[in-house]
């Protein structure tokens, strides 16, 4: 945790009158040029965090360090990363815990590796593999500007996890998994064998269809907690005196979170008692199941007990208005 007055050699994040952010590394000597004058950095060099700096031409900057949200969507990115939404949740939701034995892959840009190893804490170990060798070096340079040097409990490997993990790990050694990539599934033997029973397995989806696959290739392995998926959608607010509202723009999709557990060597998962979805595993066979399919995505539907309520409820209706009540006449048909 970096304390105390701004240092040479660190990163700075100034925010200009418009709420712009420009994120810059401190150099004695050096000079922070805009289009509206400069400042020299030694200005800013032991000066606490939280100071308002002027440039020559009279714009003023406030100067704080970067936090980690801040700083992920300003990094150097070779892949696309996970944004800090959903780094939180992960780390929740996967009980990323100070010391625990953690692997994740692929790294990509490292953006998530810096919430995990944030998680773990110098106690824990993070084991980050990557397929791509070029990916890999922007993320260990993420990684490093990022904690100011190596971080203690972080590994770095390149190659395919299916060929990695098993040569490093011990079996049943790992407290959690976390997988962004294509096909996770293709990763499954792999992570069974690293995991310790109860140990959980988390993977982030950009499709409906990779989030079926790992779902159902989860169940039909037999060796993982039924699985249990959600996305989170976060909107700012606009705070402006008495407008206080959403703000107009949102990034509505960003991936699937799931998440399933390890069983123990040679248990299967329990089968979960009930009736699949009609239609969720084969073509709807009539139209009260294609109305619950339709329901399934979204769209109102409405049960085949419930149809066969209304429509009896309607004949007897019509019952009741053909009957004459007592002391009544039928009333004459206007044909007659
Ligand atoms: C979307 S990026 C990961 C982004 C990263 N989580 C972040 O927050 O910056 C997906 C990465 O997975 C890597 N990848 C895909 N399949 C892999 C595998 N089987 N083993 C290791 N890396 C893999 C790709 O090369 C790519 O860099």
């Amino acid at each position: 945790m970096r304390r105390g007055p701004f240092r040479n050699g660190e990163r700075v994040q100034l925010t200009d009158p418009k709420g712009r952010l420009t994120t810059m590394t401190l150099g004695v000597g050096n000079t922070f040029h805009t289009h509206k004058g400069s400042f020299a950095h030694d200005e800013l060099i032991g000066a606490p965090e939280g100071t308002v700096i002027s440039t020559s031409g009279g714009v003023e900057y406030l100067a704080l360090r970067p936090l980690l949200a801040d700083y992920v969507l300003s990094m150097p990115r070779g892949a696309a990363v996970i944004y800090p939404k959903d780094a939180a949740q992960i780390v929740t939701q996967a009980d990323i815990y100070p010391g625990a034995r953690v692997v994740e892959a692929g790294v990509g840009s490292g953006a998530l590796t810096l919430s995990l190893l944030r998680a773990v804490g110098e106690g824990g170990s993070l084991l980050s593999i990557e397929r791509r060798e070029d990916f890999a070096e922007i993320a260990r340079g993420n990684v490093q500007t990022f904690f100011g040097g190596d971080h203690p409990a972080w590994e770095l490997r390149t190659g395919d996890l299916q060929d990695v993990l098993p040569g490093a790990v011990e079996a049943g050694s790992v407290d959690r998994v976390v997988l962004d990539m294509l096909a996770p599934w293709e990763c499954f033997e792999a992570v069974e064998h690293a995991l310790a029973p109860g140990g959980v397995l988390l993977a982030y989806l950009a499709t409906t269809t990779q989030l079926s696959r790992f779902a159902e290739d989860a169940k039909d392995r037999g060796s993982w907690t039924e699985p249990v998926a959600w996305e989170s959608m976060v909107r700012g607010w606009h705070l402006e005196g008495l407008s206080v509202r959403p703000d107009h723009r949102m990034v509505a999709h960003t991936g699937f979170l799931v998440t399933t557990r390890k069983m123990a060597p040679g248990v299967n998962a329990p089968i979960r008692r009930r009736r699949p979805a009609p239609g969720a595993y084969s073509e709807p066979v009539n139209d009260f199941e294609t109305a619950d399919l339709a329901a399934d995505v979204g769209e109102r539907g409405v049960s085949a007990k419930k149809v066969r309520r209304v429509l009896r409820a309607h004949e007897a209706d019509r019952s009741r208005r053909a009957e004459p009540a007592d002391g009544e006449t039928a009333a004459p048909d206007p044909q007659d």
